[in-house]
């Protein structure tokens, strides 16, 4: 049964319910802006790639699987692949990623490989990210958030944590927010 963001998804056009998170953590603390270069990790089918477009940003999507929104350059890649860098370039405003890993169930292997994505892709807003710009990931809470929270807050001015209300309360996963990169 469709619950009721992805019914909502569905008939304003998104391509997924996610983007309620996205819009809830953007109407929070004001991470989008007109003209914003936003670089969008695990971006598949991408509903928040179409929101930073809509938004008047320019909106570069990379995934293993396929993106096919209006106005979205799309990038196939796997973000393990250091050619990644050369595809994407830098001077961006924003970073965000909804990377996630196919769960199997066993929680100790599904959060390390939520933790491993959400790394690369800190490790991505690194080299990407002008001064000052803001980051956006996903983890899933478990026993290496701290690690994961602790290196976030390293390259930040300001950190938060929220689970916006779109997120499936049974959902371990959480966001990060870094804002102003050092
Ligand atoms: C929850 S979905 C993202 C939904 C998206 N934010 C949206 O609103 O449409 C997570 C995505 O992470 C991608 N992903 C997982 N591992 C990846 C990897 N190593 N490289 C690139 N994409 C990856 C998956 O293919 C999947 O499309």
């Amino acid at each position: 049964m469709k619950d009721k963001f992805t019914k909502k998804a569905l008939s304003e056009g998104y391509k997924a319910r996610s983007v309620f998170k996205l819009r809830d953590m953007d109407r929070k603390f004001n991470l989008i802006k007109k003209g914003n270069r936003v670089l969008d990790i695990g971006a598949a089918p991408g509903s928040w790639s179409q929101y930073a477009v809509e938004k008047g940003a320019i909106a570069i999507a990379v995934d293993i699987e396929s993106v096919n929104a209006h106005k979205v350059k799309y990038i196939k890649a796997d973000i393990f692949d250091d050619v990644l860098f050369e595809k994407v370039g830098t001077g961006y405003d924003l970073v965000m990623s909804d990377a996630a890993p196919k769960t199997t169930g066993i929680l100790d292997s599904d959060n390390y490989n939520s933790f491993k994505l959400s790394s690369r892709s800190l490790d991505i807003a690194k080299k990407v990210l002008k001064r000052k710009g803001n980051y956006i990931c996903k983890i899933f809470q478990g026993e290496y958030f701290d690690e994961f929270h602790k290196e976030v807050k390293k390259n930040f001015r300001k950190l938060k944590t929220i689970k916006p209300e779109a997120s499936r309360k049974k959902s371990k996963e959480i966001y990060l927010i870094g804002i102003d990169k050092l």
